[in-house]
């Protein structure tokens, strides 16, 4: 395999290095946020839908994620933070744990990135000692619905969100 030019940055973040590893899966670290990591989760979190089609600013996005700080790991990619993800001890689903954000640097995408940061994740939460994860998702983001499927979870409810009004899918899997 080649390695890939990547010329674009998704807006408000630091451009990438031009030249990516082909194997940008297995390079990947993570890492509890530093001070400055969270800024760049809440522009990247802001910049990306769900958040980004209901109008979340990077300064609200900075405040749900401080929340979330205790139970957040990016992944670094020499040294750039090309992804985060939150997984809690507890949820909507009692014992199970719960992974309420997963979000991938657009450039990044479709490259297994998403998948790294999910085997993290269930690292995570079998470190907490669950034995089931799970996570809520609106039914028309195709892309992450599709992710979740391809990697064992299921739909276990169907849910109406308390801050939308929508409904979302309950999904679970074990670990
Ligand atoms: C969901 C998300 C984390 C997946 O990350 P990723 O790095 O692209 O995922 P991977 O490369 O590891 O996995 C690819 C798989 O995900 C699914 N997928 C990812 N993007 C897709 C797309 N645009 N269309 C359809 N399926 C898609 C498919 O199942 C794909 O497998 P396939 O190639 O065999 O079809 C990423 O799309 C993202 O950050 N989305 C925005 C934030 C979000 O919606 N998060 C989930 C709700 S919190």
């Amino acid at each position: 395999m080649t390695d890939k030019q990547v010329g674009v940055s998704q807006q408000g973040l630091a451009p990438l290095p031009t030249v990516l590893p082909a194997d940008v899966k297995g390079k990947l670290k993570f890492g509890q946020p530093t001070d400055e990591d969270m800024n760049v989760i809440a522009q990247l979190r802001a910049g990306t839908d769900p958040w980004k089609a209901r109008g979340e600013t990077a300064a609200e996005s900075l405040e749900a994620l401080t929340k979330l700080r205790p139970f957040a790991a990016v992944g670094r990619l020499d040294g750039n933070v090309i992804g985060y993800i939150t997984i809690e001890r507890d949820g909507p689903v009692p014992g199970a744990a719960y992974l309420r954000n997963i979000v991938v640097r657009h450039e990044l995408r479709q490259k297994g990135v998403g998948q790294a940061l999910l085997e993290h994740g269930l690292s995570v939460a079998r470190d907490m000692n669950r034995k089931t994860l799970a996570l809520r998702v609106d039914p028309a983001n195709g892309p992450a619905v599709s992710f979740y499927r391809k990697h064992g979870f299921t739909t276990v409810a169907t849910v109406v969100s308390k801050k939308s009004g929508k409904l979302r899918l309950l999904m679970s899997r074990e670990l």
